[in-house]
């Protein structure tokens, strides 16, 4: 049946809010003196049932035009507008003339956490000037295939930097006075017919691995309000899952803001009521008036769980004074230049470098007289993935090309090939090749390129032998069967509105290139860790986006990799992976040194880690260093190592620092099965500093 979706209704005018100012003078709701908690309680207290029931549910969505993403319901008679929701982690695509920034992915590859909160204020203050108080995002689901066709929006395979990177980046949003909705929650690692997947997981894996970055969104930033996502978990729909959004969400980690559907997620009103979800987005189908009326004359639910669902919507919104004031800030408009910056700066550190051979970069501007380019991303370059995240990149939009052009400088040709002339590909001094695929929401990719792309990349490669590809995705990709043909090899992830600028300037050698890959990239399917348990067999994946909700049989994705995933698979199994996790190369060099490790009078901590790090290379350079631990002796088996500390340092050439790490009595603990609890066993503990998951430079046990 098709649905009808509601009129966009008014709403609540200045007359009256002015009203309701006279009508209730002296309500604590219309205090800002009063606590939050006495203001909301005051406000459902004054709410009709009615009124309760209504506000469970949005107002409604229209995107064609695009008006509404989504809304909290008026009440007019208690002066209470509107709390208006935009899309998304890249930026505020509802404000008019919004940035968007680099993918979230980029950031990941900067493993930077002081840009992810600049990031997040960026984003932030552009949806405060419009009024949009409520971000619909960070989205922080784990990489766990490259096919998603949302990778780009997240911030890869490990929860250590996804939790690290995306605290300063909620915390941000906050500071701005913006609700920051963490995503999608949970377990919803592939887009293929999401609102059909089931994802199968034990809970040890989702406890380690796909809940932490979320554990940690809520517990260490305060994230107000979360988006349970489409597919079911174990069997039950994400936001229809009482075990995970009270159980776990609330009990246990005590949140206690707004819990919303993702949109047109859910199917049950019992079921939806009992787990403690709140708000059904975009607008009333199972929290319909007449069947949430039903539960409560059944005796499911009573009032007072109402109060609780409709406190936990306000909470947040009265928390970050929605009441209290216009919420929109026009003079934040201010800002947009220094949100280019940053979406500069997102775009200068993202850049990973994954082959040079030769050391043909950087390009001498006095030795390279013509540069050709292919691809039709040179020139009509892919500013994001699509969906709910993507919008128009908008004004001072800089394409690669646009780009390099502008690093090459006068004296040097710059040409755009749409035509394959062998003459023209050998006529320049260097190729490069622009490769990506489609990549939208609610659609899983392929993994290899299409023939076409790869077409160009041969016969480019064939004529010219210092071919560099370009390749703009948010996630893995093949490259095995053609990696040996080009000279040098980038991946550029997204740039959004300004970060292409970058990439002239590092293949100039004006900054030297510092991002690393916050995912492993595998030589074949068969070498990884979801190989024969992702897709229904015989699945044939689409090159293009086919349409929203399309209906398909319910089916099981077996998570049966556990924890080994992403790098905790290549070391468990001693598979060679084509890139690993957290490499890139730089333009310099740096030397590791002087491993120490103490354990005695350390406040609270379990282990003090340092070393000297130095720019042994010719240029400046800043070096992502990571830390991981091997936990020997353990009862239960463990990864071979996981990610616990990273930092970016810049050096000069020849410059020395020493770096230091505190590792948590948390950060050395598992989730034990047996006990349902987190442990940190006693025994002996591993220390690997390295510049890669796979080029580890010191290493040093301690025990515990
Ligand atoms: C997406 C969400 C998004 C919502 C509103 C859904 O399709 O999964 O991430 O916030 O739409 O646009």
């Amino acid at each position: 049946m098709a649905r009808e979706w509601p009129p966009v209704p008014p709403d609540t005018t200045a007359e009256q809010m002015e009203q309701a100012r006279t009508t209730f003078a002296g309500a604590p709701y219309l205090d800002p003196a009063k606590p939050v908690e006495e203001r909301v309680a005051d406000l459902v207290g004054r709410m009709t049932l009615d009124e309760k029931i209504a506000y469970m549910a949005g107002t409604t969505f229209k995107i064609e035009p695009l008006e509404v993403i989504g809304e909290t319901q008026p009440i007019p008679r208690l002066g209470i507008p509107k709390f208006k929701m935009t899309d998304a982690t890249l930026g505020s695509k509802m404000t008019r003339d919004a940035t968007l920034f680099p993918g979230f992915i980029n950031l990941a590859a900067t493993f930077d956490r002081d840009l992810a909160y600049r990031y997040g204020k960026s984003v932030g203050e552009e949806c405060r000037a419009d009024g949009y108080r409520i971000l619909l995002g960070p989205g922080i689901n784990l990489y766990r295939v490259p096919n998603c066709g949302r990778n780009f929006e997240y911030l890869g395979e490990d929860p250590c930097l996804t939790a690290q990177l995306v605290v300063p980046y909620i915390k941000a949003v906050q500071a701005a006075g913006v609700i920051a909705t963490v995503k999608h929650f949970a377990i919803n690692n592939s887009e293929y017919f999401r609102k059909s997947s089931n994802s199968v997981v034990d809970e040890r894996t989702m406890r380690e691995l796909y809940l932490e970055p979320f554990r940690a969104a809520v517990q260490e930033a305060g994230c107000a309000a979360a988006m349970t996502s489409y597919n079911l978990i174990n069997g039950e729909w994400a936001a229809e899952n009482r075990w995970l959004v009270t159980d776990v969400l609330r009990n246990e980690w005590g949140f206690n803001g707004l819990v919303m559907t993702d949109w047109f997620s859910v199917y049950h009103t019992r079921k939806l009521l009992a787990s403690g979800t709140d708000l059904e987005m975009p607008f009333a189908e199972v929290f319909a008036p007449a069947k949430i009326r039903a539960e409560l004359e059944q005796g499911t639910i009573d009032e007072a769980y109402l109060d609780e669902r409709v406190a936990c919507i306000l909470r947040p919104c009265i928390g970050f004074g929605l009441l209290d004031g216009p919420q929109a800030d026009p003079a934040l408009r201010a800002t947009w230049s220094e949100h280019a910056e940053i979406g500069r700066r997102i775009g200068r550190e993202s850049l990973v470098l994954l082959k040079n051979q030769d050391r043909l970069l950087p390009l001498k501007r006095d030795a390279v007289g013509h540069i050709a380019l292919f691809g039709k991303n040179a020139v009509q370059t892919i500013a994001s993935g699509g969906g709910a995240a993507g919008f128009d990149p908008g004004k001072g939009f800089v394409t690669y090309e646009q780009s390099i052009r502008q690093a090459a400088g006068e004296g040097i040709e710059v040409t755009y090939h749409p035509q394959l002339h062998a003459a023209a590909i050998r006529k320049a001094d260097v190729a490069i090749v622009f490769l990506t695929m489609v990549e939208h929401e609610q659609m899983d990719r392929n993994f290899a390129f299409d023939e076409d792309s790869l077409y160009t990349l041969h016969r480019v490669a064939q004529n010219n032998p210092h071919t560099i590809a370009v390749v703009s995705l948010g996630g893995g990709a093949e490259m095995a069967s053609w990696i040996d043909e080009v000279e040098a090899l980038v991946y550029a992830w997204y740039p959004g509105t300004h970060g292409a600028e970058a990439l002239g300037q590092m293949l100039f050698g004006d900054i030297s290139p510092s991002g690393k890959l916050p995912i492993s990239i595998e030589k074949r399917p068969e070498d990884a860790h979801y190989w024969g348990h992702y897709l229904p067999e015989g699945t044939i994946l689409p090159r293009t986006f086919q349409g929203w909700d399309s209906a398909h049989d319910r089916f099981d994705v077996h998570y049966r990799e556990g924890l080994l995933t992403g790098y905790r698979w290549y070391d468990a199994r001693e598979i060679e992976p084509l890139f690993p996790f957290g490499f890139g190369l730089s333009y310099t060099t740096f030397d590791y040194s002087g491993l120490e490790i103490s354990t005695d009078g350390l406040d609270g901590a379990a282990a003090r880690v340092s070393f000297t790090l130095e720019n042994s290379g010719p240029v400046a350079g800043t070096e992502i260093v990571q830390l991981y631990v091997h936990d020997t002796e353990c009862s239960i088996p463990r990864p071979p190592k996981e990610l616990k500390g990273f930092g970016r340092v810049s050096l000069a050439p020849g410059e020395k620092r020493t770096v230091e790490f505190f590792l948590s009595n948390r950060d050395l603990s598992f989730w034990n099965p047996a006990t349902r609890a987190w442990t940190a066993e006693q025994g002996g503990f591993e220390v690997l500093v390295g510049a890669s998951s796979r080029d580890i430079r010191l290493r040093d046990r301690f025990g515990f």
